[in-house]
């Protein structure tokens, strides 16, 4: 839907993989469906200079290699590019902050009226507090003033006292109602959709609890290993990099109670309350590992070590399994997995809910216990696993699977994560973004891991790329 009102979109990165490959084909792709408004501008900035005709020829080629090839009309992307400007500067140095405000001033001047701006920090955390602080001392931003908002990437922080400390940077700066703490997985249809399956139909809540479920596993897997990303990987591990986040939001909605309503306050709410009640996790409850050379894909794959972009030497988790407690009346006793891995065999995300076996079981045909696998990702849908009669004489019972895709139940394409979350973040609806209180519980959970793994005192196995990770992971 086109309106009138007017928007400006601020990427701070705008030179790197997240803005060129996912954040600028996302907002082509609301432009092409109509749902940016009429007057809109995006603006980059970074360190590497760049005209801005530079900037949007690399910005055409991304579309061309991110975007499926019938929303590419020729005059929706030119239009879109023109809409696009580049800027400049150290993110530490607030005359060049101070120079990007004046020119973002005189884009603005073309529209009708002063337009609300988003500032999209799609930049490494180790910049994010310089970006702040000159966002702040340029006057590009008054605490409290609604029309200007910013969106904050993940990993917020790297452990729970740095987390509270970049929440304390952005409270100086933006109000609370100002901040878009993003993490892309809730923007993701079949993780969206968690909820509505738990709650919309009757038959899950009667068994989604510890008297049904034996064990719940989350797992994601890629099958790339890390190639240039070692700068960021090294210092973070795979923890940091996608369990205390991705994974951990996925176990909320799977773990929370139903939230009074389907509202912000509400859902945020409730999915504070399961993120509390999990215990903190000791090495006890892991398995780490780190990938030596394999075959990823089809193609051969150096170890982790010899990366260039690695550190000879690193101790670093490519892998982590992690088994979770959560202490509340639902859910005592049931463990949950949570697993994840660079380099194994596929690239994959999906929630398995195993239940328990029947009991007093009347047959002698041997059979396994009912299985829910939910499929985020490549192929988003959900396989339940029932045990039937074989046809014929006898009893002889077998698993089957009830199989809905989303392709084949839909038809139609799934948006992307981003396009959907940016789109909130321009219409203020916070429902799918992350809440401070749930991100410091979600820290306090690996924070005391994380400081053993960083200080070398952690058991790191090895395994091979494109296999399924260490052994000792099934151990668990
Ligand atoms: P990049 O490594 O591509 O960095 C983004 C930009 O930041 C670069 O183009 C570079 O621009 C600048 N930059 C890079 N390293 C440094 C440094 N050491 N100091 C100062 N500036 C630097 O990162 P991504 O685009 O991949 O990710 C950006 C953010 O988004 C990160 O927080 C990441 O965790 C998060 N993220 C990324 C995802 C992805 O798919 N890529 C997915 C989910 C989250 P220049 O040198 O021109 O200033
Ligand atoms: C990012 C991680 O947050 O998520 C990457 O930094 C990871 O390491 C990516 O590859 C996965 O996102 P998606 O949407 O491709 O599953």
């Amino acid at each position: 839907m086109i309106t009138n009102e007017n928007r400006s979109v601020v990427i701070l990165g705008a030179s790197g993989n997240l803005a060129l490959t996912k954040l600028l084909p996302s907002l082509y792709t609301l432009y092409t469906s109509g749902a940016l408004p009429q007057n809109f501008a995006i603006s980059g900035y970074a360190r590497t200079e760049m005209s801005v005709d530079k900037y949007r020829e690399i910005v055409k080629t991304n579309l061309l290699n991110n975007i499926e090839e019938t929303l590419l009309v020729d005059s929706f992307v030119q239009e879109f590019l023109k809409s696009i400007y580049y800027f400049s500067g150290s993110y530490d140095s607030v005359d060049d902050f101070t120079n990007l405000h004046a020119g973002l001033e005189k884009i603005h001047e073309k529209f009708p009226c002063k337009p609300t701006v988003l500032y999209y920090l799609s930049i490494p955390p180790s910049v994010f507090e310089p970006v702040i602080h000159s966002l702040r001392e340029c006057g590009a931003i008054e605490k409290g003033d609604t029309s200007k908002s910013v969106i904050v990437e993940k990993p917020f922080g790297y452990d729970t006292e740095s987390a509270k400390a970049l929440n304390k940077t952005l409270d100086q700066t933006f109000d609370e109602s100002q901040i878009y703490r993003i993490d892309h997985y809730l923007g993701k249809e079949a993780i969206m959709n968690l909820m509505v399956m738990r709650f919309a139909n009757l038959i899950f809540e009667p068994v989604w609890n510890r008297n049904y479920i034996d064990s719940i596993t989350v797992s994601w897997e890629e099958d790339k290993n890390i190639g240039s990303r070692g700068g960021y990987f090294d210092k973070a591990g795979i923890i940091r990099d996608v369990i205390q986040n991705h994974l951990l939001q996925i176990l909320a909605l799977v773990a929370m109670e139903k939230p009074s309503s389907y509202e912000s306050d509400s859902i945020m709410a409730e999915k504070n309350k399961a993120v509390k009640s999990i215990q903190q996790v000791t090495l006890d409850d892991c398995v780490l590992g780190q990938y030596i050379s394999g075959v990823c894909g089809g193609k051969p794959v150096i170890g982790y070590t010899d990366e260039d972009s690695v550190p000879d030497g690193s101790n670093r988790e490519t892998f982590a399994k992690i088994k979770c407690a959560i202490n509340n009346t639902r859910w005592s006793g049931v463990p949950f997995y949570l697993q994840a891995g660079k380099a194994l065999t596929k690239s994959t995300t999906e929630i398995i809910i195993q239940f328990k076996e029947v009991p007093g079981d009347i047959f002698k045909s041997p059979h396994h216990p009912n299985k829910l696998v939910i499929e985020v990702q490549p192929d988003a849908g959900i396989k339940f696993f029932i045990t039937n009669k074989v046809p014929g004489k006898g009893m002889v019972l077998k698993d089957v699977k009830l199989d809905f895709s989303y392709d084949d139940g839909f038809n139609k394409a799934m948006p992307g994560a981003y396009e959907r979350l940016i789109l909130d973040a321009i219409q203020g609806d916070k429902t799918l973004f992350i809440n401070y209180e749930e991100l410091i519980h979600s820290w306090e959970i690996f924070t005391p891991i994380l400081e053993k793994i960083d200080s070398g005192n952690a058991n790191v196995f090895k395994y091979h790329a494109g296999t399924n990770g260490p052994d000792e992971a099934s151990e668990l």
